[in-house]
């Protein structure tokens, strides 16, 4: 068996693995199996892919190949150990940024090495269509890379709270992200026509500026498709690198990223009532929405942790409603503790889970996953919503955008129209959180001064210990 036969049966292997990690990660009870299959696909390609390198490559390139491999596995173990949950969607943007400068990288190597080479010495000679097709993956490549880049880098200054999360209005934004397009495809055009640097410089300036405005132009509470937007962009691009480089396993792994972080981004979409092209085009349709900070929304009240131990004693039926604010505080542990201890006692206890709480999708059912909460408890925002009515008590832990009702009585709201677990419609509420600040879209929140909520003030954790105690 020759190298690239080897090669390609162990690149067929990988994508199988990697096809089986995403199905195993689209469920609970299978999702560790899932990583288990996408680390195995990724070390059976890395290997594949050094050992081909080893048939072309001077001694030198394969010490450099090796090197660079040592530290960034070196870099990535220490990162993923180090980082705390409530870190991951930022250091997932971070890592996204890397795959668009790779593919910017690919995209000028492909054409320093065989446009920009054309006529000298021992440069390869491509000509008619496949002299086209190979500029039109350059300018491709380079162009989704580039506005991968630095949306990427956009989102991780975000969510890492390093620059502000309100949307940027510059006038006519719209038409500037519908003319930077329409100035790619006609360079794309000039340049597969007759490739040359000053084009290829233009183009990648135009998508890095591009890429920057579509993601500042977002809002907060529309950050979650941008993620799983850039997700899906990070994917095109590692798939645009793979065109050019002749990698297989590279076009099937990009697309696959591609695509499943396309449908992920078209789920959250219709989770929160966005439209789907209006956020791919930058927050298209943010215009004239107006916060509500400035109301006066009157007076909130407070509870202690005893009386809100008083409160769950007597409930027949509880529903908690985490949000950012649990896995801040690490909360799961203590929330697990007390659903098991209620349930005890004959109280229903369920969970409402909204598709955006907290930072990651999926984020609050990793953390209850991890506590031991059991599977059946945790219901969906469209499970629950209708039975709030008919709740005793909502246990809202730090949640509070996705808990806010000017999302469906506030026109005006940046957050209008988002779907909301609507639990003021239950009998009592209680708030945890540590003051009276706004959640990650910036907004004031109207339920803690409505008259049947009340607000335990502290840091989650600590506050639902001490209603165990009381217990
Ligand atoms: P948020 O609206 O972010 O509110 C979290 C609340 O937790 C804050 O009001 C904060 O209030 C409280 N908190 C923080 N630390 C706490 C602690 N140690 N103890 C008690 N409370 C604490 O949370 P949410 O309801 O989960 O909404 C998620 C938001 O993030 C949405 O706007 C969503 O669009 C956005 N987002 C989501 C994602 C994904 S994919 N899920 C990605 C990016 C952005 P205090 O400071 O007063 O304590």
């Amino acid at each position: 068996m020759t190298a690239t036969t080897a090669a390609s049966a162990a690149y067929i292997v990988a994508g199988l693995l990697f096809i089986l990690s995403l199905a195993g990660l689209s469920r609970h009870e299978t999702a560790k199996a899932g990583n288990a299959y996408g680390i195995a696909g990724m070390v059976i390609a890395l290997a594949a892919t050094v050992g081909l390198a080893t048939r072309d490559t001077s001694a030198t390139g394969l010490v450099l190949l090796v090197v660079a491999v040592a530290i960034g596995a070196a870099i990535g173990l220490w990162r993923a150990r180090k980082v705390e949950m409530t870190g991951m969607p930022e250091l997932i943007a971070l890592l996204h940024s890397f795959v668009g400068l790779a593919a910017v990288l690919v995209g000028w190597n492909g054409y320093l090495s065989v446009e920009g080479a054309a006529g000298q010495d021992g440069g390869p000679v491509l000509d008619g269509a496949e002299a086209g097709i190979h500029s039109g993956e350059v300018v491709v490549g380079v162009f989704i890379g580039a506005v991968t880049f630095t949306g990427s880098i956009v989102a991780f200054l975000k969510l890492s709270a390093r620059i502000k999360s309100n949307p940027l209005m510059l006038p006519g934004r719209n038409w500037l992200n519908l003319g930077a397009l329409a100035l790619f495809v006609a360079f794309t055009v000039v340049f597969v026509v007759e490739p040359n640097l000053v084009v290829l410089s233009v183009v990648t300036v135009l998508a890095l500026a591009l890429g920057w405005h579509l993601v500042a132009s977002i809002g907060g509470g529309d950050m979650p498709v941008v993620v799983s937007m850039l997700n899906s962009y990070s994917g095109w691009a590692a798939a645009a690198s793979g065109f050019l480089l002749g990698n297989d396993l590279l076009i099937i792994t990009g697309a696959l990223v591609g695509s499943s972080g396309a449908y992920l981004s078209y789920i959250m979409c219709r989770a929160m009532n966005r439209s789907f092209l209006s956020v791919i085009a930058g927050g298209f349709g943010n215009e004239g929405s107006v916060g509500s900070a400035d109301v006066d929304h009157g007076e909130h009240t407070e509870i202690s942790a005893a009386d809100t131990a008083e409160l769950l004693r007597d409930a027949k039926s509880v529903v908690i409603t985490p949000g950012y604010g649990m896995a801040v505080a690490q909360a799961q542990g203590p929330v697990a503790d007390l659903t098991r201890k209620l349930t005890e006692r004959g109280v229903e206890v369920r969970f409402g889970i909204h598709p955006v709480a907290g930072r990651l999708p999926g984020h609050m059912n990793v953390l209850l996953a991890e506590a031991k909460v059991p599977y059946d408890v945790v219901l969906e925002m469209d499970e629950i919503n209708d039975d709030l009515a008919a709740t005793s008590v909502v246990l809202v832990i730090g949640a509070n955008d996705t808990v806010n009702p000017a999302a469906t009585d506030d026109p005006g709201s940046p957050i209008a129209g988002m779907p909301v677990l609507r639990v003021w419609e239950a009998e009592r509420v209680v708030v945890f959180k540590r003051s009276m600040n706004t959640g990650y879209a910036g907004v004031q929140n109207p339920l803690f001064f409505r008259d049947n909520t009340r607000m335990l003030f502290g840091d989650a954790r600590e506050r639902v210990e001490d209603i165990l105690r009381a217990l």
